[in-house]
């Protein structure tokens, strides 16, 4: 059974979704590049994160990370850390508050909160990873913190742990569900046709580990107050369910715990669920002061969880007109027993092409490693990489342009689930890309084209995420003088969170921008499982304030009626349209009120609508997903093996675009982020004893602005019927393909074909 299955069964109503928005042909603000409305702040950095806010009597908390993998603590000396100057506590597993050990991520009830692990969090002896917090010092400034946490001596009884991806190979298992899905998938008689068809490619394709370098290193502050309710600022990229994860494992309610965060540098999937949060609450709980817990970059890379590594192996048979026969995607990952988080790597074979045979199954091995997690488009980030290069390989194969391989064997419907698309138009992403790109003027013969040592070629490949929405609850309310106030817990981590949903509410409430406020990144606001994850936010709360707007101008409606002389008093719902600041009858300018008039005429101080949008019943009934095609070009120094890439252009196919200049600045730094995972970006593991060789941005590399090139985005702009204002999502779809793109323009390049990232140049010589 799905996820989103589960989800229905346990949702008892829902609202229906399905008439055309009328607002996709009134809008005025909806598709504009509206600047954001906190970027003069975040430039100026008066936009304020959470390590930058200040409380009084502060205290600063500094973990001590294990050094071994696998074992127990025999001893932990803390003596000449407590004697350090300003040395407020020193906390191990023997002085620390009881905390329950936090919930896993349970999909059928994210409403409750979640961890990335189950572990209990420092409450024994026991060591399960290299980097596990050991112990935690607290003092009265920062540099106090770090130098008394260096004092800290710890004796550990260590035994051999697990930390060898191909050791653990031979012990590999089929997990029992992927996000939901099923791990293993068969249509046709897969190994038949494999062995019948006309041309075909078998390879294995290999990722790195990746850690996640968000620009801010993850940070919180917590301050008890004396009734036992809790503050906390945190880092995170949900911040009611940070307060429901709290509120469990610190058993408190969660009426009483506050969690803010107006602003987040950067989550990708790797800022919620993770024991830094609990452990600086139970730090302030110790010292009964407000503590800030600020992670180091080294500290990211020993408490939160990374990409897996991975390995996939494809196989395409295909007829030699280039129809593909037969698919199979395997892939393995690797995850933790206590996070038991499988990487969706296959889930894009299972959408993407129309093969009449088909098999895909993945498995996992269990390590002795931080939990894995979601890292921008997980799963489909490498499994793209895979697939992509493999429907390159068999166009190489069948001497055919990769473009019509992929168009020749695009589906009608959904390959494994027998729904249709709600709207699908890839090929049309791949035609203005081409176009655009000049794709036509490529030599597709390997190692044609060169620019003296420098070897040139282009590559393509396809660009998949699926849609994502929650249900969600919004209020709004409308003030006096007719301005609105929209509020929901979401978070903004820098896709402009504010500025889209301004432009929508405003249109939806047919005010000028400057008139709507728009409230988030605090739990206090209406309680409801969001999060900035799975590229869902702009649709769902989209779709939220789509339903709080028709309540709240039916309920104006009816205040309106209440008096005889009411320009609207005949009218209904239907009839009317928001504009000028207020209801009108829809084609005629100057009938209706506006919303200060409704409220003063009828003696309201204001109005007020709470309202939940219901859950996403379109992704049952359609299989949907953001589509797009990236081509790059690459130059590759023969001499060297240096790689560079000139020119990048991503088309895509998401739907409706709110506001083409976050939407642009997203799929940016998606492709950046897959140039990263495609050339730079490598975590290098001692398998040894399982520690993270290279914790540090000096050595773990993130693409700098001479890695990337200037980055063109085009998109179909072809609205969704299915989707709130016909949007879907673009946070993660801008990494997908991106890999598998560039090794294919290598390939183009060179004629090397390399199959495991990064490709740096050792493999290219
Ligand atoms: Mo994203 S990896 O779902 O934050």
């Amino acid at each position: 059974m799905s996820v989103m299955q589960n989800i229905l069964e346990t949702v008892a109503h829902f609202v229906s979704d399905k008439q055309k928005d009328p607002l996709l042909d009134q809008e005025v603000y909806l598709g504009q590049s509206v600047v954001r409305v906190d970027g003069a702040d975040k430039v100026r950095g008066e936009a304020r994160f959470t390590s930058e806010f200040k409380l009084d009597n502060m205290s600063y908390a500094v973990p001590v990370y294990s050094t071994i993998a696998k074992g127990k603590i025999r001893k932990i000396d803390a003596a000449s850390a407590q004697q350090a100057p300003g040395v407020l506590a020193v906390i191990t597993f023997e002085n620390i508050m009881r905390m329950k050990a936090p919930p896993i991520v349970d999909f059928h009830n994210i409403g409750k909160g979640f961890a990335l692990s189950d572990l209990p969090i420092m409450q024994n002896a026991e060591v399960h990873w290299d980097g596990e917090p050991v112990a935690i010092v607290v003092a009265d400034t920062p540099e106090r913190a770090e130098d008394a946490a260096s004092l800290v001596s710890v004796e550990y009884d260590a035994e051999t742990p697990d930390v060898s991806f191909e050791g653990m190979k031979p012990k590999a298992i089929v997990p029992s569900d992927i996000m939901g899905e099923p791990p293993e998938l068969e249509i046709g008689a897969v190994k038949n046709a494999m062995s019948e068809a006309e041309v075909s490619i078998r390879n294995v394709y290999r990722a790195a580990r990746y850690n996640h370098n968000a620009i801010e290193p993850h940070a919180t502050i917590a301050a008890w107050d004396e009734q036992g309710g809790l503050l906390v600022y945190d880092s995170t990229q949900s911040v009611n369910l940070t307060a429901h994860t709290l509120s469990y494992i610190f058993d408190l309610k969660v009426q009483d715990i506050r969690v803010v965060a107006p602003f987040v540098g950067g989550g990708f999937g790797g800022k919620i669920g993770w024991s830094n949060t609990p452990l600086c609450v139970a730090a302030a709980h110790a010292v009964n002061r407000p503590v800030k817990l600020a992670l180091s970059r080294k500290g990211v890379f020993r408490m939160v969880g990374g990409r897996t590594i991975s390995e996939q192996e494809v196989a395409l048979g295909a007829r030699k007109d280039g129809k593909l026969t037969a698919l199979i995607h395997t892939g393995l990952t690797a995850t933790t027993t206590s996070g038991r988080y499988a990487e969706q790597c296959t889930f894009p074979p299972r959408h993407l092409y129309a093969s009449p045979n088909l098999f895909v199954g993945q498995k996992i091995v269990y390590l002795d490693t931080v939990a894995n997690t979601w890292m921008r488009a997980p799963g489909e980030s490498i499994g793209t990489f895979a697939l992509e290069s493999a429907m390159d390989e068999l166009a190489h194969e069948l001497k055919m342009d990769p473009i019509e391989l992929r168009r020749i064997n695009e589906p009608e419907k959904d390959p494994t689930k027998d729904i249709e698309f709600s709207s699908r138009h890839l090929t049309e992403a791949y035609r203005r890309g081409a176009e655009k790109f000049g794709w036509q003027r490529r030599n597709p013969e390997p190692r044609s084209q060169r620019d003296g040592k420098w070897l040139v070629g282009q590559g393509v490949a396809t660009a998949y995420y699926p849609f994502m929405r929650f249900p969600a609850k919004v209020r709004i309310q409308i003030c006096a003088d007719g301005s609105a106030i929209v509020q929901t817990p979401g978070s903004e981590m820098g896709m402009g969170l504010a500025t889209t949903q301004i432009q929508h509410a405003a249109d939806r409430l047919g005010l000028p921008l400057d008139r709507v406020n728009f409230q988030y990144g605090d739990s206090s606001l209406p309680d409801t499982p969001m999060l900035a994850g799975g590229s869902n936010q702009t649709a769902t709360i989209i779709a939220a304030v789509r339903a709080a707007v028709e309540e709240l101008h039916r309920e104006l409606l009816t205040l309106a009626q209440e008096r005889a002389d009411s320009p609207l008093k005949s009218a209904k719902y239907e009839d009317l349209e928001a504009r000028n600041g207020g209801l009108f009858w829809a084609g005629d300018t100057d009938r209706g009120e506006t919303y200060a008039a409704i409220l003063q005429k009828g003696g309201q101080p204001s109005a007020e609508a709470e309202t939940s949008s219901g859950p996403p019943m379109e992704t049952m009934k359609h299989s949907m997903a953001s589509y797009g095609a990236q081509f790059c070009e690459v130059r590759v120094n023969e001499e060297s093996g240096e790689l560079r890439v000139p020119r990048w252009l991503g088309s895509f196919d998401c739907g409706t675009v709110v506001n083409p200049k976050t939407a642009a600045s997203q799929f940016r730094g998606g492709i950046i982020m897959g140039i990263g995972m495609a050339l730079t970006e490598e975590t290098l593991f001692d398998e040894r004893r399982g520690r993270i060789m290279n914790p540090s941005l000096a050595e773990y590399h993130v693409p700098v602005n001479l890695d990337v090139p200037y980055i063109e985005i085009i998109y179909n702009g072809i609205p969704d019927d299915q989707a709130p204002l016909g949007a879907r999502g673009i946070g993660e779809l801008g990494i997908t393909g991106a890999a598998a793109a560039i090794a294919n323009a290598v390939f183009n390049a060179t004629g090397k074909r390399v199959r495991d990232l990064p490709i740096t140049l050792d493999k290219l010589l």
